[in-house]
């Protein structure tokens, strides 16, 4: 806190005159100065400014201090204003003062950081051992004055030359140890560095503290980007790449851009784009767009074009809805990121894509649209359930109101409707399949290398940045609901586990669950929409489910290293499990038998579920045929009987 006294005094002391003559053109008329207005960019002299008080403009109505001046104009927050203007004009203001004792225990930590990235940055340019990683930089057209605005550096191949480097300085291994940047393999006393042979882009906090690294492999490999592990002062989720520098620029622009990766933001900040930030291969978490929203209310989502980077633009718009900010997206061409669309069109080619960014909600609704989602009563129904939880995130009850109005518009149904949606809570299959989904992704983090980005919100993107360069040995452990060996009663287990150990039943099982699958998705004529969460299959367990595609794909008796081969560590464990539980089978074409009959009563029992949220939105002659339907689903479960559980209950015990 700047004291009151400091701040008055500064503001008695501050020839405001002279600093806003800095940005504007002023000439002395009477006893005032005018000029245009830089704020509403007029070319009359409208604006005017005094010299023993503040400015005004005539026409757009902005006034404030010299302070508010500076804070508009430079980005700056008050703190930094005050500081700025007292320079100016002489008068000492005290730093900022932590109420705490003594210096920040974090303190030899981040000035460790920072002597290694200047280590890094040395060997880049000026050691031998940097020729490739330079060669790299230009091959991608990073400037050396870009390079050097990041603090670029390269982690040298040889494994002592930082060590050594760092020793020299007195700074002893249990240092680097404890800060992670020398690691120690299980398997010997020798003391590696975590980053070698890598394009490293420092970290940097709010603060301006070099907080940890993200390093790029010069070629083809995995990961291809290595993080800092997480410590006390490096926590993926809590920062943002490049927020340090560009917070000026992003409290002037009143906008902030976020871009998927470190290349990106170089790329623009190196077009002239400077309020953009990244996140580092995680999903955008509630503490950055919290982060965030103290400096800008808007924010512009460049994320890449395909199917993923769409999802991940709908995850991080409704965490940053729920914070009250203004969430516009950028569409891409197809096959490009900010990266390489900035390196061939430049500023003038973004810009104007960023200009006419379109709002999440508006983008959301013009793909359903596109997709033929509300042409339909059941698409209708799927395509507001895709849009309600957005209207929910919004916590701006203003920007709630619009998108509930627009998402009626496009449904054609009244706002009333759609606002007790908005308030029901809807149980049923599809939902309930959708979130089972997402907790299972997200119990799996980290265990596919690229694109599987879908899970929870906090859940690493890309792999998990533990592992220290190859130590990633240690054996999968699944937890949770795989774990127990033979289910009672689980059906899609019971039927896979039937497939895996005895191929013959085969063409039996695929052909019932495929005639499942048609009635579960009735006249299915539109494929999902792109970028949004598909709907569950057949089987709902998406681990199951992954198995029964690879059956699909390659026949059960296919051999295990082909199922390996496209399965993630938690699959292919259950797809082993399974295969070893010969002897839990013991009468096959009974239990499939009971297990299909449990699918279908499920089935029915999901699809009599739906129709009953078709209601609301039907008219009368649908609710009619609506009403019907169900009658006769309900007759057909009835039909399959009751026995089924019981019979189903008997056969794992014999
Ligand atoms: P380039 O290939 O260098 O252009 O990278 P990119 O920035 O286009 O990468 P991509 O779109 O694949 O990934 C975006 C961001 O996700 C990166 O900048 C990283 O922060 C992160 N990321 C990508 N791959 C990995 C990885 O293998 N491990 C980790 N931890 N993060 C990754
Ligand atoms: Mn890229």
């Amino acid at each position: 806190m700047i004291p009151d006294e400091i701040i008055e005094q500064v503001s008695q002391q501050a020839d405001i005159v002279a600093i806003i003559g800095e940005h504007v053109k002023l000439k002395k008329t009477g006893s005032v100065w005018r000029g245009p207005c830089p704020f509403h960019q007029g070319t009359n002299a409208n604006f005017s400014v005094m010299p023993r008080g503040g400015y005004t403009c005539f026409v757009c109505g902005e006034k404030g201090t010299v302070f508010t001046f500076v804070q508009k104009r430079l980005g700056m927050s008050f703190p930094e204003a005050v500081r700025y203007v007292g320079e100016k004009c002489g008068v000492a203001v005290p730093e900022y003062q932590p109420k705490r004792e003594g210096p920040d225990p974090r303190e030899p930590m981040w000035e460790l950081h920072a002597t290694v990235a200047e280590f890094f940055q040395k060997q880049l340019w000026d050691a031998p051992a940097g020729a490739e990683a330079r060669a790299y930089l230009q091959e991608r057209a990073v400037s050396r004055a870009t390079a050097d605005h990041f603090g670029l550096g390269y982690a040298p191949r040889d494994v002592q030359a930082m060590r050594a480097h760092l020793n020299g300085l007195g700074v002893p291994d249990e240092r680097l140890l404890a800060a992670g940047l020398l690691v120690k393999r299980d398997d010997s006393a020798e003391l590696r560095p975590r980053f070698r042979d890598r394009l490293m882009f420092p970290i940097v906090d709010q603060g301006g503290h070099t907080v940890g690294f993200g390093g790029r492999l010069l070629g083809p490999g995995e990961p291809k980007y290595l993080n800092s592990a997480e410590s006390e002062i490096f926590s993926k989720g809590k920062l943002l790449y490049n927020l340090a520098n560009a917070r000026h620029a992003i409290r002037k622009e009143e906008r902030v851009l976020i871009v998927e990766g470190y290349f990106d933001a170089l790329r623009l900040v190196d077009a002239g784009v400077e309020h953009v930030v990244a996140p580092m291969g995680t999903a955008l978490t509630e503490a950055q767009a919290e982060l965030l929203t103290r400096y800008a209310k808007q924010v512009v989502l460049l994320y890449d074009s395909d199917g993923p980077g769409q999802k991940a633009t709908f995850r991080a718009a409704d965490v940053l809805l729920a914070k009250g900010v203004e969430v516009r997206v950028v569409t891409l061409p197809d096959g490009e990121d900010p990266d390489t669309f900035t390196r061939t069109h430049g500023r003038a080619g973004l810009m104007p894509l960023v200009e006419n960014a379109m709002d999440v909600f508006d983008r959301k609704v013009q793909l359903l649209q596109r997709a033929g989602w509300f042409n339909d009563l059941q698409h209708k129904r799927r395509a507001l359930d895709r849009l309600l939880p957005t209207i929910r995130a919004a916590s701006d009850p203003i920007t709630r109101d619009l998108y509930l109005a627009r998402a009626a518009e496009a449904a054609g149904i009244a706002r009333e409707v759609l606002l007790s949606e908005l308030h029901a809570v809807r149980r049923g299959n599809r939902t309930s399949g959708a979130a089972a989904r997402g907790a299972a992704d997200a119990g799996r983090g980290g265990s596919r290398s690229s694109g599987a980005r879908s899970g929870g919100a906090e859940q690493d993107l890309r792999d998990a940045d533990a592992p220290p360069p190859g130590d990633d040995s240690a054996p999968f452990m699944p937890s949770g609901p795989y774990r127990s060996r033979v289910e009672q009663g689980n059906a899609e287990q019971t039927l896979l586990r039937v497939l895996l150990t005895q191929p013959i039943h085969q063409d039996l099982v695929v052909e019932e669950l495929g005639k499942l699958e048609a009635e579960d998705s009735p006249g299915e004529g539109l494929g999902d929409a792109e970028g949004f969460e598909e709907s569950p299959g057949v089987l709902r367990d998406p681990v199951y489910a992954a198995i029964y595609a690879a059956v699909l794909r390659h026949g059960a008796d296919a051999d295990p290293e082909t199922f390996a081969s496209e399965l993630d560590p938690l699959e292919i464990h259950v797809y082993e499990t399974l295969r070893g539980e010969a002897d839990a089978v013991v009468d096959a074409p009974r239990s499939i038998a009971d297990a299909l009959r449990q699918l279908r009563d499920r089935s029915l029992a999901a699809r009599i579920a739906e129709l009953d949220s078709l209601l609301p939105l039907a008219d009368a002659e649908q609710k009619n045929a609506i009403l019907a339907r169900k009658n006769q689903l309900a007759k057909e479960r009835r039909a399959l009987g009751s026995s089924s559980w019981r019979a189903v209950r008997t056969t794992g015990n014999r």
